[in-house]
């Protein structure tokens, strides 16, 4: 079976991870985790960067830092990755959703607007699959009135924003290094902000409220989102490659690009934005089902993953946000779906995913 996604793990990554366990220092303290997060610090141009546990803790440590709270309304896309959500349902806030474009799979930044309240406390940006939202349009928005903005950058390390570094745009970016993203350290993430005083408020949060290590005073109730210098030891190996996984995936892109043609629609990039590719995902012709197109696929050796299902429509969301429609994502989902998507696949791979998609396409 070829998967839609497999982490490379190479020597470099084995000898890090060796001397991390080596050294004896497996949990949250280490070298190795000072050196990520400088790497990072770097590498995204951002003035404070700080590793987390995973995409999911960074997301509610960016919520708790702002201080949002059970009065306040968070604004986000109805398309995204379910942690989205759940981080601002954490803190007690309502979600409040809106669409995402057609074309461009971002939150509709000339829809934010007329869903903002006196309750309204922040707006989450979301990159979704390697793609730029129209961050400029939604951060002008969130200025005029305002509010923090988040930039959910989970999928998307690398993008940029006339060539500045998605993440760094808003207040606080978060990113995520799970098994399947583009840079991993398992399970991993990270903050990054320009703004000092968030910056240490996240760290006193990521580490039970604790201001100095190895002092037993907590400033506040805080939390255990550390990562463990093991885990930084795969991202520091992860990080130095980054731009050779970054142009492999590029080649995978354009050979799918090449073969595909337009039949199957893909996402699109903003003007001043430049993608990287995640997961190279697009939607079926309107007349092909896309269960059928998985189990088509499946059947001949090729896994795939369907795209997000609208968050509001989750069987846990409040029956009045469940009743929201939002006709874009719900055509993300009813149509789309992602192809195998890694480092190390090989052009002969993508070719066979390429024949079996237009067989049951045509
Ligand atoms: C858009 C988005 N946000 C947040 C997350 C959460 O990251 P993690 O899985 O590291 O908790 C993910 C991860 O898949 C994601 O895709």
């Amino acid at each position: 079976m070829i998967p839609v996604s497999q982490p490379h793990i190479g020597q470099k990554e084995k000898e890090y991870v060796a001397d991390a366990v080596e050294s004896g220092w497996v949990s949250s303290s280490g070298a190795y985790i000072g050196r990520f997060e400088t790497a990072l610090q770097s590498y995204l141009g951002a003035p404070h960067v700080l590793s987390t546990s995973n995409g999911t803790t960074a997301l509610h440590l960016a919520l708790l830092a702002i201080g949002v709270g059970p009065d306040d309304e968070v604004i986000i896309p109805a398309s995204s990755f379910i942690a989205t959500v759940n981080a601002v349902l954490y803190v007690g806030a309502t979600p409040v959703f809106v669409d995402i474009e057609e074309h461009a799979w971002g939150i509709a930044p000339d829809r934010i607007e007329e869903k903002i309240t006196k309750k309204t406390k922040a707006i989450i940006a979301v990159h979704l699959y390697g793609y730029g939202c129209h961050i400029a349009h939604v951060k002008e928005v969130a200025d005029a009135h305002d509010l923090w903005l988040i930039e959910d950058n989970a999928e998307s390390i690398g993008a940029t924003w006339q060539g500045t570094r998605l993440g760094t745009v808003g207040d606080i970016g978060i990113y995520s290094f799970y098994g399947n993203k583009i840079i991993t350290t398992g399970e991993g993430g990270a903050v990054s902000t320009a703004n000092g005083d968030l910056f240490e408020r996240m760290s006193i949060l990521k580490n039970h409220g604790r201001k100095t290590n190895g002092e037993y005073i907590h400033e506040m109730c805080g939390y255990n989102y550390r990562m463990t210098n093991m885990q930084a030891a795969l991202g520091c190996a992860q990080l130095e490659q980054i731009d050779d996984f970054l142009a492999a995936r590029r080649h995978i892109e354009e050979l799918y690009d090449g073969m595909l043609g337009t039949f199957f629609t893909r996402q699109i990039e903003y003007p001043d934005t430049a993608h990287v590719m995640w997961l190279y995902s697009g939607l079926v012709p309107v007349n092909v089902g896309v269960d059928a197109v998985r189990v088509y696929l499946k059947e001949r050796g090729v896994d795939t993953r369907p795209l997000f299902y609208p968050m509001n429509k989750m069987p846990y969301m409040d029956p009045s946000l469940r009743s929201e429609e939002y006709p874009m994502a719900t055509q993300l989902y009813t149509r789309g779906v992602t192809l195998p998507t890694f480092v190390g696949l090989t052009d002969r791979q993508i070719e066979t995913v390429c024949e079996h998609l237009q067989a049951v396409c045509k």
